[in-house]
């Protein structure tokens, strides 16, 4: 997909953060951190699919191309606050509408306002998702490709998961992570990969506070150039 010919207004002088990952690696934690400690604007692009999916769970004869593209354009990030769209089953949902691409379209739009043009508050944008370095912001200050291996992102979306629900087996929330990773690398449309300008941190044994430091130390690098 090409997003030259997009009208979008491009902000002078933002900083731009840009993270891929796979679902629970701590992509969204650190985005978090980076735009608290940077003031910038934060958008998880995956609540923006979750969105869209809750509304094909809980809505699902609105669900047509004309609806959705009104509540995008309608859509503020408070609206991605819902605590219906963290559920696994939004989840799971959120990487089948992932794969259309005239909904990949309508989610695009949304997502480079926010990076291009953060409201004048912010000194820039923070956006984490799949194909944030690859297709969304390639001109971003800085990439970073955020990972951890299979069980270690299980446990941790299983502890997370358990907060909110009486009853989860970890095996399905293995599976269920296993499964999304293969439908978000394999994909046809902007799938998930690493590319060659973003930089790997892999968490697995790393503390949230080490890997903010790594990241710290990447940006303030970055931006004393
Ligand atoms: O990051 P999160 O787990 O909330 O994402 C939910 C799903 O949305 C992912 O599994 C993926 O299929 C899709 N997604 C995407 N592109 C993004 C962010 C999320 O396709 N930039």
């Amino acid at each position: 997909m090409n997003y030259k010919n997009k009208n979008i207004f491009k902000r002078k002088n933002i900083i731009k953060v840009a993270i891929d990952s796979p679902a629970a690696a701590g992509a969204g934690t650190q985005a978090k951190l980076i735009s608290k400690h940077y003031n910038l604007l934060q958008l998880d692009t995956g609540r923006v699919y979750r969105y869209v999916a809750n509304i094909k769970i809980n809505e699902p004869n609105k669900f047509k191309y004309s609806y959705l593209k009104k509540k995008i354009n309608k859509l503020r990030i408070k609206d991605l606050e819902n605590k219906k769209l963290l559920s696994d089953e939004v989840a799971t949902a959120a990487s089948v509408v992932a794969k259309d691409r005239k909904i990949r379209e309508l989610v695009h739009i949304f997502q480079l306002k926010c990076a291009y043009n953060p409201p004048k508050s912010y000194a820039g944008s923070c956006l984490d998702g799949r194909d944030i370095c690859s297709v969304i912001v390639p001109d971003a200050d800085i990439k970073l490709f955020i990972t951890a291996n299979l069980k270690t992102r299980a446990i941790r979306r299983y502890k997370e998961l358990k907060t909110k629900k009486n009853y989860i087996s970890f095996s399905d929330v293995l599976e269920s992570i296993k499964k999304r990773d293969k439908s978000d690398i394999n994909r046809k449309i902007s799938p998930l990969k690493k590319t060659k300008d973003s930089i790997l941190l892999n968490t697995t044994n790393l503390s949230i506070r080490r890997c903010f430091l790594k990241i710290k130390k990447i940006i303030d690098r970055k931006l004393t150039i």
